[in-house]
Formats: C-alpha cells, sequence, structure tokens
C-alpha cells in the first residue's frame, strides 16, 4: 500500500475512533456517568449508632462510634488486618547525603517482617532536602511501579519484584530493566516538594503484594497463616489491606528515624493506593494528615450513587484487593451498613484532602465531593471547621478547610496542581505559624 493510501486510511477510518478508545478506557460501556441515573438513596448516619443512638458528644465518637465503624469496615470491605510483627526489623542499606545534585539526602531502608532477611520485605526509599532543619515532614505513599520509577536517579536500587509488563516502558517479563527508571516521576516531583521543606517517602506496593489476584499466595498474607490455612477469611485482609498494613509498617520505621517528624506525617495516595491512603489513615492514627487521589469506588466516592465504577464490577475486575463479605453487597449497595463518608470519618478530626479529576468520571468526582461532605458533621462534632462549602466548587477551585477538595482540569492521575495543593494543605496544618507569617 502507498504511503499516502495507508495515511488516508488512517485518517479516514482510524482517526475518529481515537477518541472512543479514550473514552472506552476511562468510562467503561455499561455503567451510569448521567447524575440523572444515580438512583434515591439513604445514607447510613455516621453519628447515630447501630441501635439507633445518637452520638452528640467527642467521648461517645471515640469511645463507641468509632470502633464500631471501624469493625464494620474491616468485616465488611476491606478486611481485618493484623498489628505489627514482633520480630520486624529494619536495616538502613544506603545514604546518600549528596544525591540529586546536592539538593538532597537519599535513603533506602529494608523493613525485615519476620527478622530474617529474605523475600519477606519492603523496601523504602526516602527523599529529604538537604540542609533542612530536622526533623522534617513527609509525604509517605506507595508506588505502582518501583521506588526507581519516581526519579530518574540512577542510584535508586531497581526493583527486583515482580510487577505487570510494560515493555515500551522497560518492564520486560514482569521485571523492571534500567529503561524504566523515572516512568512515573511526573506523578512524583521530587526537587519540587524538596524545595518546599518536605521529604517523601515511598515504597512500591508489589513489596507488599502483588497486584494479581493469586489467591493470597505471595505477598504477606501467608506470613500470617494460621496452622492449615491457605487464604484469608471472608474479613480478613485482601491486597488494599495488606497495602495499608505496610504503611503502617513504615510508620513504624519512620518513628525511629530522627530526620523525620513522625507527628507530621502526611499519607497520600493515588486510585487503588488512595483508596489504601484512605484506609491506611482511618485504622493508623498516627498518620496526622491524609491525601485520596482520584480514589473513586472503594475509597473517597459514595458506593450507592452506583455513578461510573460500581462495587459489582470492582470485585469482579479485582478480586482480590477487599475483602471475601464485600462481594455479598455486588449490586446490593444499600445494604452495606457503611458508606465512604465514614471512612473519611474515621480520620476526624485529622485533615483529610479528597480530590479528583474533572475527566474522571470513571471514580465519581460527585461522589468523592459528598463523601467529604457527609463527613463534616463528625469533623463539626470533634471542633473543626469541617468541608468549608455547601456545594461541589468548581473546576480549579480548590477548597483547602480541615477537610480540603477539589476538582481539577484533566484525566485520573497526579499532576504537579495536585501536589502543590497538597503542600498547600500540610503548610496550613503542619506549619500554622509559617502560615500566618506569609500572610
Ligand atoms: C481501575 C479501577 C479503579 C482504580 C484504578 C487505578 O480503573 O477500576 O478502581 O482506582 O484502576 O488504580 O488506577
Amino acid at each position: 500500500m502507498s504511503n499516502m493510501l495507508t495515511t488516508f486510511l488512517y485518517a479516514a477510518l482510524i482517526t475518529p475512533l481515537l477518541p472512543s478508545l479514550a473514552e472506552a478506557q476511562t468510562r467503561p460501556r455499561g455503567f451510569h456517568y448521567d447524575e440523572a441515573k444515580v438512583p434515591k438513596y439513604t445514607l447510613p448516619d455516621p453519628l447515630a449508632m447501630s441501635n439507633g443512638d445518637k452520638v452528640t458528644s467527642a467521648e461517645t465518637w471515640y469511645n463507641k462510634r468509632r470502633p464500631e465503624i471501624l469493625k464494620l469496615f474491616e468485616t465488611y470491605v476491606y478486611g481485618r488486618s493484623p498489628g505489627r510483627p514482633k520480630e520486624m526489623t529494619f536495616e538502613v542499606t544506603s545514604i546518600d547525603k549528596r544525591a540529586l545534585g546536592g539538593k538532597a539526602w537519599r535513603k533506602e531502608v529494608s523493613v525485615y517482617f519476620t527478622g530474617q532477611k529474605g523475600d519477606a520485605k519492603m523496601d523504602i526509599l526516602i527523599y529529604l532536602p538537604a540542609g533542612a532543619k530536622k526533623p522534617v515532614p513527609t509525604f509517605l505513599g506507595l508506588n505502582f511501579w518501583g521506588n526507581h520509577s519516581i526519579h530518574p536517579d540512577p542510584n535508586i536500587a531497581l526493583s527486583k519484584q515482580w510487577m505487570r509488563s510494560r515493555e515500551s516502558q522497560g518492564i520486560i517479563n514482569n521485571r523492571a530493566t534500567e529503561k524504566s527508571r523515572g516512568l512515573s516521576a511526573s506523578r512524583w516531583p521530587i526537587e519540587k516538594i524538596l524545595e518546599r521543606g518536605y521529604g517523601v517517602a515511598t515504597i512500591y506496593c508489589g513489596d507488599l503484594d502483588p497486584d494479581f489476584h493469586d489467591g493470597f499466595q505471595n505477598g504477606v498474607h501467608s506470613l500470617f497463616y494460621k496452622r492449615g490455612q491457605t487464604e484469608p477469611a471472608a474479613d480478613e485482609w485482601g491486597t488494599i489491606g495488606a497495602w495499608a498494613w505496610g504503611l503502617s509498617r513504615a510508620m513504624d520505621y519512620l518513628e525511629t528515624d530522627d530526620d523525620i517528624d513522625h507527628r507530621r506525617v502526611a499519607v497520600m495516595g493515588h486510585s487503588r493506593l488512595g483508596k489504601t491512603a484512605l484506609w491506611a489513615g482511618a485504622q493508623d492514627r498516627r498518620f496526622a494528615l491524609v491525601i485520596s487521589n482520584n480514589s473513586g469506588c472503594g475509597g473517597a466516592a459514595l458506593s450507592r450513587r452506583r455513578f461510573g465504577e460500581t462495587v459489582k464490577r470492582i470485585n469482579t475486575s479485582f478480586p482480590h484487593w477487599f475483602c471475601g463479605n464485600f462481594k455479598k453487597f455486588n449490586d446490593k449497595e444499600d445494604a452495606l451498613p457503611v458508606d465512604q463518608h465514614m471512612l473519611i470519618a474515621l480520620i476526624a478530626p485529622r485533615p483529610v484532602y479528597v480530590a479528583s479529576a474533572e475527566e474522571d468520571l470513571w471514580a465519581d468526582p460527585r461522589g468523592e465531593f459528598l463523601a467529604a461532605k457527609h463527613a463534616d458533621p463528625v469533623y463539626r462534632l470533634l471542633g473543626t471547621d469541617g468541608l468549608a462549602a455547601d456545594k461541589m466548587p468548581g473546576i480549579d477551585r480548590p477548597v483547602i478547610s480541615t477537610i480540603a477538595y477539589h476538582i481539577r482540569t484533566g484525566k485520573h492521575d497526579v499532576t504537579e496542581y495536585d501536589w502543590q495543593r497538597y503542600m498547600d494543605f500540610a503548610d496550613k496544618h503542619f506549619n500554622p505559624r509559617l502560615q500566618q507569617q506569609q500572610r
């Protein structure tokens, strides 16, 4: 075929298909993307006990209702997780005080879950601003493609773990190669974060559990099986539970590191890892601030709206993410004893940021906003300003109160715009005095 003919055919036949292909990826067919199709629903009241008693004091919230809601999420959504293994140890495997052209300190730390050097470990990569007054407030988050993917820095240890192949980006036969360095760098503006005085700590999620369903044989689950157990029970942790558990184990390390201000650690995550950040922040009160970036179904979005991704769809496409019991709510969202506003409420009164993207209808931006909004009564009961917006704000108009929210232009992703807002938010809550001086 001549080149001209090929060009003509491509323009005539293929090009018109391209937007719909992109759309098929971000808006799978057979789901609702229309507000008019959202069914009528009633949300469980975060401030009413299961027996109907109203919660009117902080004391009742902390002693009764919060534990009740936490238990419901454990039993029906994410599954129960074990605590910190007694034998766990840490090893600092590298330290470079002249990283990134002298701008950063880079550390790598291995966490051995059983105390034995071997595969049952995760590797934490840490960047701190060089010359900062220590200890440094730090953002902690899991990454999708290995620690070496967050920055082209050639000295980050290349992950040896399983990961989904992506040949064009250097992940061959489920293993990272040199070519995959920096592959997610646009989602981790390390230099900008360091310039603003924050540290970054990150772990590859696959160190905790590779993201495919193998009946929970790989990953950390099997370390905790009772004699004869071969998979988690219906109310025990799935993959999101294991990822969140890893964030708490990273916090165990951060508490021992004098360079890091462990009272000012923000846990952050995007998409499936945003669901994870919320669940980690809900369970572990050592996280001073929580950030959910485009976390969608099973994250910040209300399940009962069935807008975009649904409970049935997520349990079918990703049967390993949640606990076995969550599958009972496929097509039965109204029977859930919780909805995702209660996950956000578990974080109260700690600052939480929920962020959406305009084109990310699969994650239901309005459902994410509404969950944040319906957590507001709990935040107010606990003496904060909650979410300072009655209606969903316009595009690129962040609302920065104790619950913060924005919907930015663009697609499902983490952008520098998102990070700048998270740092503004952290400045406000971590450095109130600094903030006053700047005004
Ligand atoms: C899929 C999934 C979402 C998830 C997203 C991601 O789109 O359906 O629930 O948030 O992947 O993690 O990127």
